[in-house]
């Protein structure tokens, strides 16, 4: 059971079907010990009675920003509140808060809102899918707002697929995981390696691999959001991520990577190479675009230096280095031997073997194997929460403080 003691939540329900978890929603952060403040959209009120939650929260709801007798002033809301769920999120609402669109008590409330803020959206199939809603979704991730990922399974359409707004006990259970891990890299910076690097052939081409940087933006952020300083050098992805305590550099090759890598370590707790490092760049990439002739090219290579390693030489005590290591075999052993050849203190194995694991995936399935032999595993989850169990490891084995509550 979450505790939420005393945390001032707002719950901003909008018009789907699913506003009728809604009551229970409320119900169980009540009993977590929040205090919740109910804001609807006129929609919502077709779904669900404003008498419902007002009674299961004990206070006002307010669906209007003005009402006959009183202004619901949103700018306090937005101040009073420890953290904003808006829940179940229509595509409408989605898009509006996307946009800067304010034309409702919750709309205005989420612009006005200083405080961490969640959305749990609902919507039918093809509303979920439509290349809009995903667009969306991404722009309210990139204002730093906590997505609670849908789930899947008979819509009220009759169809079969994504698009459910998660159960309130997960909803929950995501505030409670928030707030115990808030502070609790207050004060450390963490630099995160995450995404490919290309190797250039010629000016229009390089060796590159299939790596998108999810699981380093992934725990960049998971780390900011438990107070870190995080520094982010990611090579060639199509992602972004923004968050005031994320500094994000930009690099393309090995060679550039290790060189941002090696001039912020010295002040660094940790590191975290997530980067899926060329191992070998071209010996003299081309001046000019190669010409096609010869029925057969060979190219020389050379060795890039190894991040993780040099990193790991250089460590000095009260500083930690975590590395992932990808294996088609014998991955326990060979992912043992990395952690000792590259003096790590953590290391996160995934397989290929895997369905949903890896590249490309928004989820992952790891073992966490620690120098001291201590291993553990865990199932396919999405990244996010794959880097926070990655952090919670980190933290445990430096002995650093885990617990904000
Ligand atoms: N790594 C790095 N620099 C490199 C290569 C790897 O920092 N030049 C880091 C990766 O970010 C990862 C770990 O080392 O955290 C292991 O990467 P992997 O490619 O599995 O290791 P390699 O040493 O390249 O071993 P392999 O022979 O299996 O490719």
């Amino acid at each position: 059971m979450a505790n939420l003691q005393g945390k001032r939540i707002i719950l901003g329900i909008t018009g789907s079907i699913a506003a009728y978890k809604a009551a229970m929603l409320t119900r169980l952060f009540i009993k977590a010990g929040a205090e919740v403040q109910v804001l609807m959209t006129p929609g919502s009120t077709q779904f669900i009675s404003p008498l419902t939650l007002s009674t299961l929260s004990k206070r006002p709801v307010y669906t209007q920003v003005t009402s006959e007798e009183s202004w619901n002033s949103h700018v306090e809301l937005g101040l009073w509140a420890d953290a904003m769920v808006v829940a179940p999120l229509t595509a409408n609402t989605l898009a509006k808060m996307a946009h800067g669109i304010c034309d409702n008590i919750i709309t205005a409330t989420y612009l006005s809102a200083r405080c961490p803020v969640f959305f749990a959206p609902a919507m039918d199939l093809d509303m979920w899918t439509h290349p809009s809603t995903a667009e969306n979704v991404e722009r309210l991730r990139l204002f730093g707002n906590y997505l609670i990922e849908v789930g899947t399974g008979e819509l009220a359409s009759g169809l079969v697929g994504a698009g459910r707004m998660a159960e309130p006990e997960a909803i929950v259970s995501t505030l409670g995981r928030y707030f115990r891990k808030a502070d609790t890299l207050h004060g450390r910076r963490i630099l995160i390696t995450a995404g490919p690097t290309h190797e250039p052939i010629d000016p229009v081409r390089f060796i590159g691999n299939h790596s998108t940087g999810k699981m380093g933006i992934a725990l960049a952020e998971e780390a900011a959001a438990r107070g870190a300083q995080v520094h982010l050098v990611l090579g060639p992805s199509a992602l972004a991520t923004q968050h005031p305590r994320i500094e994000l550099q930009r690099v393309q090759t090995a060679g550039e990577m290790h060189e941002a890598a090696l001039s912020v370590f010295p002040g660094c707790d940790a590191a975290i190479f997530s980067a899926a490092v060329a191992d070998y760049r071209p010996a003299q990439p081309a001046e000019q675009k190669i010409k096609k002739s010869a029925e057969a090219l060979s190219l020389d290579l050379v060795k890039n230096p190894d991040i993780a390693a040099d990193l790991g030489q250089r460590k000095t005590a009260g500083q930690y280095t975590v590395g992932f290591a990808l294996e088609t075999q014998d991955a326990e052993a060979n992912a043992l031997r990395k952690l000792e050849r590259k003096n790590m203190d953590l290391i996160v194995l995934n397989t290929l073997e895997d369905e949903g694991a890896g590249f490309q995936h928004d989820t992952n399935k790891v073992s966490l194997l620690r120098k001291d032999n201590k291993k553990r595993s865990f199932e396919l989850k999405p990244k996010r929460e794959v880097a926070a169990d990655i952090l919670d490891e980190l933290q445990e084995l430096a002995a650093w403080k885990k617990d904000g509550l």
